[in-house]
């Protein structure tokens, strides 16, 4: 493929940038106690009132957060789209054919990883990854590869026949300083003009914050950010406050306070 074909970002009119909420750590902290409460759901909804355009989860193999119930009720009551994101497994490939949500992200899983490192490496298992591909779309799911910003990955990923990339941006959003800072977004920015160039659909994912945000969201092919651990830890602070107030309340009002 010839990569000279690259069109820059700045002859582009730019379109409004959808926003995904991962509610996977509301899941975590439900998961740490083995409670009921905070429900994934719930919390989806609220996100989605506040002008969430999709909600992601993450069905992982060992089920630290996210269960397979919770799939199943936020299929039946998210009103925009579950995203679902997922490992190139059998067992996946069946759960999400019997969900059917209306996009599907197919990662990269390691056991022991503390959240998802590093992109799916599409260009080592294109048959594997391309049959995946085949079968989630028979079934009418939107298909989505999270990967590096590398353009050979990008053709990979085409090979495969997704029709939409999930880049990541783990490395942008961990680099120490200024000047890796910047490689690291042109990185993403070339990789994004690629993609769109070859006809995917670029969406990006992964540590953003309200710090870095701003720079991903100037690169315009980029038209979705799947966002989560900065939202859900910025809302602890914001709703910190009513809900000390709240539980105080409650125990005043038993003592007739
Ligand atoms: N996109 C993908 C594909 C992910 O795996 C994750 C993390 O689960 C995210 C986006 C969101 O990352 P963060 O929680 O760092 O915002």
């Amino acid at each position: 493929m010839n990569r000279k074909t690259i069109r820059t970002t700045a002859n582009k009119s730019p379109c409004p940038v959808r926003l995904g909420i991962n509610v996977d750590h509301v899941a975590t902290v439900r998961q740490a106690r083995g409670t009921k409460y905070p429900d994934p759901v719930e919390w989806a909804l609220i996100a989605e009132r506040a002008g969430a355009d999709s909600i992601t989860i993450h069905l992982r193999e060992d089920r630290r957060h996210i269960q397979d119930r919770d799939l199943d009720l936020m299929q039946r009551s998210v009103k925009t789209r579950v995203n679902l994101e997922m490992a190139v497994t059998e067992e996946m490939i069946e759960i999400a054919i019997a969900a059917q949500p209306v996009d599907c992200c197919l990662v990269p899983e390691k056991r022991e990883e503390l959240t998802t490192e590093g992109g799916l490496d599409v260009l080592s298992q294109i048959e594997k990854i391309r049959e995946a591909v085949v079968r989630l779309k028979a079934a009418g799911i939107r298909v989505s590869l999270f990967i590096d910003p590398q353009p050979s990955q990008l053709e990979a990923a085409v090979s495969c026949g997704v029709g939409v990339v999930e880049l990541h941006t783990g490395a942008y959003a961990d680099a120490p300083d200024k000047s890796e800072i910047e490689r690291e977004l042109n990185r993403i920015r070339v990789a994004a003009d690629f993609g769109e160039s070859i006809g995917l659909t670029i969406h990006a994912g992964h540590g953003l914050n309200y710090h870095n945000v701003k720079p991903i969201v100037a690169i315009t092919p980029i038209v979705e950010l799947n966002i989560g651990h900065a939202i859900i830890a910025r809302a602890l602070f914001d709703g910190l406050s009513k809900s000390v107030s709240d539980m105080k309340k409650l125990m005043q009002e038993e003592r007739g306070f």
